[in-house]
């Protein structure tokens, strides 16, 4: 097993990549806290962790709020008694409208989300893994970050973030032998669509999905358990001197979809 014995906290453990990391991890040996603002769909992950014999706990959680992220990192040390893996998960799209039309609060609503989430954890949990001098912290940005699609400027800025703040904590906790790495996934199917797909039938949705894996170069669009294998891998010893790298997950986005010259004339 390769997580045998770990404590992991993920964040947005309810649905999508977050359940499913969750779920691999327990398969794999660890304990898993998942973190999420929907306290039923975190205890049915909770559930299906149970399932592999390892323990689960769910704590409902709305990652824009300080004092819960606190209390949340300080329930799970309470049980668990460390962390070994924080998975900065949480993120998503949240109101965007052009530039001119965009509000403060437009701005710093994905901000608090997408990017003061994983400083507020990281956080709270450094200390405890500082003291142990072992962690891996894996936190999510997006291929937006890299490749922004020009809607959503609040996420991708928030995004592209991510990556900076991932760069500076590696070299910060790298002589506390604490793993800092960073996951960019590219489009993959999860409740992240669900608002903007609201109103689509079916048939619709389908069509949407397809269109997107056309736009990757391995031609079909992600999996919750595509992503799951990737932070699998950083959770584990087999990345052990893996530190403030970027990680796509993406299907050959970005750099596949535009080559670079080549490198020799053509025969
Ligand atoms: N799905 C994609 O295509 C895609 C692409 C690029 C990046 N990402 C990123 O990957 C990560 C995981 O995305 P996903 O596709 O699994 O998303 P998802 O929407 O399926 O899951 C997000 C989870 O976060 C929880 N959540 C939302 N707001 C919260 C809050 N305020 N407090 C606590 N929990 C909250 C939700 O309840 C849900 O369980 C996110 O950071 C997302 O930005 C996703």
């Amino acid at each position: 097993m390769l997580l045998s014995d770990r404590v992991a906290l993920i964040t947005g453990g309810a649905r999508g990549m977050g359940r499913s990391m969750a779920i691999k991890f327990a398969e794999e040996g660890c304990s898993v806290a998942v973190a999420d603002i929907s306290i039923k769909e975190a205890n049915d992950t909770i559930a299906e962790v149970s399932k592999t014999g390892k323990e689960g706990l769910a704590i409902q959680c709305d990652v824009t709020d300080g004092n819960q992220i606190r209390d949340t990192v300080d329930k799970v040390i309470k049980k668990f008694g460390k962390i070994d893996i924080l998975v900065n998960n949480v993120g998503g799209i949240t109101a965007s409208p052009p530039i001119e039309d965009m509000s403060e609060e437009d701005w710093d609503r994905a901000f608090a989300l997408n990017l003061k989430s994983h400083f507020l954890f990281s956080k709270y949990v450094v200390p405890h893994m500082k003291k142990r001098k072992y962690g891996k912290i894996i936190n999510f940005s997006s291929i937006g970050a890299v490749q922004p699609p020009a809607h959503a400027i609040n996420y991708n800025t928030a995004k592209a973030g991510v990556i900076g703040f991932t760069l500076d904590l590696a070299t910060a906790l790298a002589p506390f032998n604490i793993n800092v790495n960073v996951i960019l996934p590219g489009p993959a199917r999860t409740s992240f669509y669900d608002k903007s797909i609201a109103s689509m039938p079916e048939a619709e949705k389908d069509k949407f999905f397809s269109f997107l894996g056309n736009k990757t170069p391995m031609q079909r669009i992600g999996t919750p358990e595509d992503l799951a294998g990737a932070a699998l891998f950083l959770a584990s010893e087999l990345s052990a001197w893996i530190t403030g790298e970027t990680l796509h997950v993406a299907g050959g986005l970005p750099s596949l979809l535009a080559p670079a010259p080549p490198m020799m004339p053509p025969k």
